[in-house]
């Protein structure tokens, strides 16, 4: 089996959610989290709300508002990646290594940063006028949420692609300095999602003020809908659907057959006022049962953390790990561990750890790790055949610096138990062991 695409996306929270993110973002990411052949993390860029939003409770309450959206339209976080980004610390401490092989004059062109500094520059200011480092890191830290989890796809809006590209610029400069490490992301432009009007025509946009929020009660649902600008046709006088953003509107959440029938009757003239009592009859069949939901979900917030949470165990399942890895490969090592690989010459003469292999009498295929001097260092979880032991026996080799050691559960690698170390050895033994193994080929 191929292994799955994974695919990421952040969503920051700093405003209510309204129709046009639902069916622009929401709704086709809820759908592509069911592909199968795919892993999907969504997240709640909660540190990049603090460089737009420096109200507390905002960030909080949108924080809160987005979680239950997501889950009230059908995101499954059985099933997905579903967690908030400040819950992960490994992403932050990844910004840092990223920020120290980031070059500056890169940053210097992000889209953002330059559209403050024109700004200041057009108005007479110093060019950095108000302009925080947060905005201008904002780039790295984006490519530390997408990098800490080896994501291979980033659905992102046209604006955005430059910062992959520059997650990619990053993670390509790390690699050359440290090793193949991290994997390159792809943007993919959503080009055929809706783009919605709004209430006035203009795009759907919190700064246009000309939203409809996606769970507004159903009587306010009903009022905004009365209140979307149309022309003065008459009713009985035929209308163009194709120019009316009532019909784009109704198109966006209506099936073909529908969609049709309306496109047919605004030609034969039905009047403006029954066509917006039509949109909101089918808005609010789509959106009731959403709303229930989010309604109960937004009643109980400690159930909402409790799920963001179990999310942030999840991810970090998958970046404690890289992190360790990344770590040591920058150098950010334990002492006690080598701190260069032996001269092969000298290597040969001193004596090497090694594997014994060994059956025992459940059948099943074990061996262990042991020191020149004779001191066993770790024991492997039994296997169904001598290939399988092999085989892990060298992903142990190849992939030392992943190890994970837990009191409970024992040695790990990337999530699965892999054995034990014997009493009074350290992690970090027998790592550097199995590096000379690797080391001796
Ligand atoms: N910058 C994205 C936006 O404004 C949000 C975001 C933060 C993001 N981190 C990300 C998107 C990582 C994709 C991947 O829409």
């Amino acid at each position: 089996m191929p292994a799955p695409v994974r695919i990421l996306t952040g969503i920051t929270p700093s405003g209510t959610p309204h129709l046009g993110n639902y069916a622009g973002a929401i709704r086709p990411a809820v759908a592509a989290s069911r592909q199968p052949g795919t892993e999907s993390f969504y997240f709640l860029a909660d540190y990049h709300a603090l460089i737009k939003v420096q109200d507390p409770a905002r960030v909080q309450r949108s924080t809160l508002e987005i979680a239950a959206t997501w889950l009230a339209c059908g995101l499954d976080p059985d099933r997905v990646w579903f967690y908030r980004q400040s819950d992960v610390p490994e992403i932050p401490e990844l910004c840092w290594l990223l920020t120290c092989v980031a070059g500056k004059g890169l940053l210097n062109r992000a889209h953002a940063y330059k559209a403050a500094v024109d700004a200041n520059v057009e108005k007479g200011e110093d060019a950095d006028a108000g302009v925080t480092a947060g905005l201008y890191m904002y780039p790295v830290l984006m490519a530390a949420d997408i990098l800490a989890f080896k994501a291979n796809r980033v659905p992102v809006g046209r604006d955005q692609v430059q910062h992959i590209e520059m997650a990619r610029d990053f993670a390509a400069r790390f690699n050359h300095s440290y090793g193949e490490h991290l994997v390159l992301p792809e943007a993919v432009i959503e080009e055929q999602v809706a783009t919605l009007p709004g209430l006035d025509g203009r795009k759907m946009s919190k700064s246009y003020d000309n939203t409809i929020p996606l769970f507004a009660p159903a009587a306010q649902l009903k009022k905004l809908i009365a209140g979307i600008v149309t022309d003065s046709r008459t009713p009985g006088e035929p209308k163009d659907p194709d120019s009316a953003h009532l019909f784009t509107l109704y198109r966006a959440f209506a099936s073909e057959a529908q969609a049709a029938a309306m496109h047919a009757a605004l030609r034969e003239g039905l009047a403006w006022g029954e066509a917006k009592q039509a949109l909101f009859e089918l808005l609010d069949g789509h959106l009731a049962p959403m709303r229930e939901r989010y309604e109960l979900l937004i009643a109980k917030p400690a159930d909402i953390e409790a799920t963001l949470q179990a999310g942030a165990v999840k991810a970090r399942a998958i970046a404690t790990p890289l992190l360790r890895e990344l770590r040591a490969a920058v150098g950010l090592r334990p002492l006690s561990l080598a701190t260069a690989p032996a001269p092969k010459a000298k290597a040969a003469k001193v004596a090497q750890p090694s594997f014994k292999q060994y059956r025992e009498s459940d059948g099943r295929f074990y061996f262990k790790l042991v020191q020149a001097d004779g001191r066993v260092l770790l024991q492997g979880a039994g296997q169904a055949s001598p290939k399988e032991a092999g085989a892990l026996i060298a992903r142990l080799k190849a992939e030392a610096a992943k190890l994970d050691h837990e009191v409970d559960t024992g040695l790990q690698l990337a999530g699965t138990v892999v054995g034990r170390l014997e009493q009074g050895v350290e992690l970090a033994e027998v790592v550097q062991a199995l590096a000379a193994l690797a080391e001796e080929g």
